[in-house]
């Protein structure tokens, strides 16, 4: 696929997108209230990722859910003993959720919350691509459909990506890596394995841009820099920690310096906030004007999830994630794999679980 096409793929997407509504404090105590109702009476539990509603965070550490990075997200609700898992976050993370757990019923507040990853690698394209290399041992990140993830011999995510390919590669093989450009170029960097680089980008760490962030360090040099590894190099070859969502919140609590600029979706800023109330937290630059994404460090289909919406989807049951099953069946293998593998190294992540 070219630049192209895979931008024009993606404004598609975009089309749909509906921002949830912002709510006041009486709307917002309203809707938590009957959610948690509805989540007891469906043996429901909700498992959000750290980019979503801070109202929705809130609700699933107060339901006994789970708000964390896309790994644990996906311990998480196969080890929760509950029949219904709402995920809110984008629609790999509940497909992932409905491949380890195929007896319990995955909602979503709305299926159309998308990825650009999961879009610019469409599984036709994908597994013609693969079966030009046969001799490379496919990974794919967690961030695409289960189709793709069919075609994987591995599935990893941005907590586990560079111990699995390290792993791989102290094995001799040869990776074929989708879909994204900038972690797969790092990951190529830090562990000198030899992949082979799907063209695959996330239209929000893509706007993060190395010459405005060098300008804000020059402001304030005893800022630290944190990316996750979605961003362009220039980007994160100036940051102090580069890594997952958990790693990043982590960094915030651990490290000494009183400033942080985060080169992130913003909705992780509840997260770090909570942790560590004092620091202060500036958004790495975007390219603002003419940039790709509309709602620039902030993920336009994370922002989809709301309250209304999560109360709709457990009301009426329609926003449900089906996988065909022979489709699970062999996107479990990868999954199960790289499940496998942390548990093995005991890859522990921060998560509210
Ligand atoms: P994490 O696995 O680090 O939470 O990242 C998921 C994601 O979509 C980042 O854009
Ligand atoms: Fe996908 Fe980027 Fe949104 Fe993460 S932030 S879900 S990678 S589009």
């Amino acid at each position: 696929m070219t630049e192209l096409q895979d931008r024009i793929l993606v404004q598609e997407h975009l089309a749909h997108e509906k921002e949830a509504p912002t709510l006041s404090e009486s709307e917002a105590a309203d809707l938590k209230q009957r959610i948690k109702a509805e989540l007891e009476k469906q043996d429901a539990v909700l498992v959000a990722h750290y980019y979503t509603d801070p109202l929705i965070q809130e609700l699933a550490e107060e339901t006994g859910g789970c708000v964390s990075d896309s790994l644990e997200m996906a311990r998480f609700g196969s080890q929760h003993p509950a029949s219904t898992l709402v995920v809110a976050g984008v629609r790999f993370m509940g497909e992932t959720a409905k491949i380890l757990n195929p007896e319990k019923r995955i909602l979503m507040p709305t299926l159309e919350a998308t990825c650009s990853l999961d879009v610019g690698c469409p599984a036709d394209e994908f597994r013609a691509f693969c079966d030009q290399h046969p001799d490379r041992t496919v990974v794919v990140y967690a961030n695409t459909s289960a189709a793709v993830k069919a075609r994987a011999d591995w599935v990893v995510t941005s907590s586990c990506a560079e111990d699995i390919v390290g792993h791989l590669d102290a094995g001799g093989e040869k990776i074929l890596w989708a879909p994204d450009k900038h972690l797969g170029e790092y990951i190529r960097q830090s562990t000198g394995a030899d992949m082979l680089l799907w063209d695959g980008s996330c239209i929000v760490h893509e706007e993060f841009k190395g010459l405005g962030l060098q300008d804000l360090r020059a402001a304030d040099p005893e800022a630290a820099v944190l990316a996750h590894p979605e961003s362009p190099a220039p980007v994160v070859e100036q940051a102090d920690v580069v890594g997952s969502t958990s790693k990043l919140i982590e960094a915030v609590s651990r490290l000494p310096n009183e400033t942080f600029i985060v080169a992130t979706d913003t909705g992780i800023f509840h997260k770090m906030q909570q942790q560590a109330p004092h620091k202060t937290l500036i958004p790495a630059p975007t390219a603002g004007e003419g940039a790709t994404c509309r709602s620039c460090a902030h993920c336009p289909w994370m922002a989809m999830n709301g309250l209304d919406n999560l109360l709709a989807a457990l009301q009426s049951g329609d926003q449900e994630v089906e996988v065909e099953e022979q489709e699970r069946q062999q996107a479990l293998k990868p999954l199960q794999r790289m499940l496998d593998f942390t548990a093995r190294r005991n890859l522990s992540v921060v998560g509210n679980a």
